[in-house]
């Protein structure tokens, strides 16, 4: 009994000493680099795709990139969620971060638009489609991942967090148009043939 007292000091001791200690924003920081870097090569993949004669495996390359970016939002907001309010510091670092990967979105939505007469006289259709659907769990995971940030940081930093992600939802709205006309489009060829 004695003993197990001394462990469970020990432990509430460690864990107390946990929660202070900086590994959550190690983690997160680690979840941005690996998001800076995927859409860095999303927007890459796409501003190399080829107008015309491009390939399937290019393009499919580029729905990976999109899923891997989903899935790092949302491992960052959970990861955002699980440590709560951070240093001024470590904010500066992020919001830099942040502030990186929406410039570099913002040209891959411009991009994708540009680069869809290339995807859709791709020798499988479906590729538009694919895309579409990628546009719009990305838009909901930028916004899943602005929201938690912003109920996050510290009060003072609020409107830094804001500002730069206020139309990140709306940003999307062109892509996600311009991949939905598509379809529309091919459907009524379809139905006229
Ligand atoms: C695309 O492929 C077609 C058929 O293989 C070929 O005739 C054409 O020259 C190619 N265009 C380009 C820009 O490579
Ligand atoms: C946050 O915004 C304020 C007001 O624009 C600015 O003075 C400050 O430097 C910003 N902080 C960071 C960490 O960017
Ligand atoms: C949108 O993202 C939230 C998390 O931010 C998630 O719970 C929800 O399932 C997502 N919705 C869709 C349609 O993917």
């Amino acid at each position: 009994m004695v003993q197990f007292t001394r462990y469970f000091v020990v432990l509430s001791v460690a864990t107390g000493g946990l929660s202070a200690c900086k590994c959550g924003v190690a983690t997160i920081e680690a979840d941005i680099d690996t998001l800076v870097r995927q859409v860095t090569a999303f927007d890459a993949a796409i501003v190399e795709f080829p107008p015309t004669n491009g390939s399937v495996n290019d393009a499919l390359a580029i729905h990976a990139y999109a899923t891997s970016i989903i899935n790092t939002l949302n491992t960052a907001a959970s990861d955002v969620e699980a440590t709560g309010e951070f240093s001024e510091d470590d904010d500066t670092a992020i919001l830099s971060a942040v502030e990186a990967s929406v410039s570099t979105v913002l040209g891959s939505l411009l991009e994708i638009i540009d680069k869809k007469p290339g995807f859709e006289t791709l020798p499988i259709c479906g590729i538009p489609a694919l895309f579409l659907q990628d546009l719009q769990n990305l838009q909901n995971a930028s916004v899943g991942f602005r929201n938690t940030l912003i109920s996050t940081v510290l009060a003072t930093l609020v409107a830094n967090f804001t500002d730069p992600t206020n139309n990140i939802a709306a940003a999307f709205e062109p892509a996600i148009t311009t991949y939905s006309s598509l379809i529309i489009l091919s459907t009524a060829a379809q139905s006229e043939a």
